[in-house]
This record gives C-alpha cells, structure tokens and sequence, in this order.
C-alpha cells in the first residue's frame, strides 16, 4: 500500500462544532495565550488553566467527528494512512482512523505534573486542583503548552519524508515545528492542501483546495479510492 500522511490542523474539527484559533472569533480572541496555555499560567493561576480545558473536554465529550474524518478512516482501505495532528481532541480516532500522532498533546489525557511518564485517561470531564498522579503530585492537562517543547517531532519527520502521498488540512500552518513538516514531504509526490483559505502555497507537485475539510476530503477520497 502506498504511504499516506496526513497533516492535520483545527479547521479539520470546525464542522464538528470545535472553534478554531485564529479564525475570526476564534479562541485566541477569547483567551490569553499567556493566562491559559503556557507553564507559566499553570504556575500563576492554575485553577484558570484547568477551567479552559476542563469546557474544551466537556465540549469534546458532546461532539461527533465529521465527515472529513470519516472520510480519512476510510482512506486505510486502500492507503498506509498515518495522521500527524497539531489536534488535542480524539475525533481522528473515534471516526476509526487507526494511527494518529498528537504532536501538542491530548486533551482526554492528563499526567504528573512532575513526571511526564505518568500519563492517565480521563474518563469524565472535570480535572480538578488537588486530583493527583500516583507519585503525589498534582496532575496537569497532557497538552504542549506554548514554550514547551514538541517531542513527536523527531518521530514525525521520517514518516513526512517517507510518504508517497502528503496531504495537509485546516490548518493555517503559523505554527512550528508542526508547519515545518511540509519542508520534509518529498520534492516530487503529490500534495493537497484543503482548507477554505488555502491560496496559493508554491510548493511542489501542490494542489489547493480551498474546501472545508467537511466537504473537500470526501471528494479527494473518493478519486484516490478510485486511482488505486
Ligand atoms: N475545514 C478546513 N479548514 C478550516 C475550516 C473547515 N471547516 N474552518 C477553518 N479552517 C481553517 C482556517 O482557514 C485556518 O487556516 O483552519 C485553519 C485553523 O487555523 P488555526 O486556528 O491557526 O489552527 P491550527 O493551524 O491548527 O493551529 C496550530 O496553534 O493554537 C495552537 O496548539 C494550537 O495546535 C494548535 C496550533
């Protein structure tokens, strides 16, 4: 099966009803980078911290994916599909999607605020000042917080480079290391990128879509379903 990667940003869950970031009216118009999501914020006031993830997983356990992440578990009939998302929610893998890295973390997970390793499911919504990991420490959200580091990245290069296929989606690539990734996908494999404000990207053998991911990805399933 030929290698399908998929690079995945916040416009892939916006039909499911989760805002983006920096769309018109998105969360960082709402929220403080520096007061919600940074070590900082959890050292100054982490009862803010955990109330801004604590709405964002309520909301996550109301929501359904959409037909753009249907559309992508599908593609693993025919494909070697690996996601690689800047996404926290889990939408990917509840639409049946079987390998999906989360380069920033995931929001039904939390660890030690200490020990990394200590890494729990949330099974409700509410984390909660004084919910501690089994070496006692206070448990923090599983996100990568801005100034944190992105440890995924050294896993998801290889795959980028290894690709036969790369395809990017709602996501307004403003955000490294994960926008670098694109620099990676070979010089002559196909490319797609599907979001409602694509452009132009001048990069090789690229071709824009300017689509919801909702709309866009059922329709370039379906042709490289039909290539194959
Ligand atoms: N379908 C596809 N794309 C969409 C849709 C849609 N229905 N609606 C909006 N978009 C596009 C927008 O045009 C924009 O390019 O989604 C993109 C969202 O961009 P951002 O809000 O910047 O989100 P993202 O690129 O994922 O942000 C990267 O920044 O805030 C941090 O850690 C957070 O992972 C996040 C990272």
């Amino acid at each position: 099966m030929q290698k399908l990667v998929v690079l995945s940003g916040a416009g892939m869950s916006a039909e499911s009803g989760i805002m983006t970031f920096r769309d018109m009216g998105g969360m960082w118009e709402q929220y403080n980078i520096e007061e919600v999501a940074s070590p900082i914020a959890w050292q100054q006031d982490p009862q803010l911290v955990l109330d801004f993830y604590n709405i964002r997983r309520k909301q996550l356990m109301e929501v359904e994916p959409n037909a753009g992440h249907f559309a992508l578990a599908d593609l693993e009939k025919e494909y070697d599909v690996q996601i690689i998302t800047q996404n926290v929610d889990n939408l990917h893998e509840r639409a049946g999607s079987t390998n999906v890295m989360h380069l920033h973390g995931e929001l039904m997970k939390v660890r030690s605020e200490v020990d990394e390793s200590l890494i729990h499911e949330m099974d409700h919504w509410e984390l909660k000042l004084g919910d501690t990991a089994e070496d006692g420490h206070q448990l923090r959200p599983h996100i990568v917080w801005f100034g944190e580091a992105v440890p995924m990245i050294e896993e998801a290069i290889p795959i980028v480079q290894d690709a036969d296929i790369f395809m990017v989606v709602g996501t307004s690539l403003q955000v490294y290391p994960a926008a670098g990734l694109l620099s990676y996908a070979g010089h002559e494999i196909p490319k797609y990128y599907i979001d409602p404000n694509a452009g132009e990207l001048h990069i090789s053998n690229m071709t824009c879509l300017n689509d919801k991911a909702g709309v866009g990805l059922p329709k370039l399933v379906k042709q490289l379903l039909s290539m194959t």
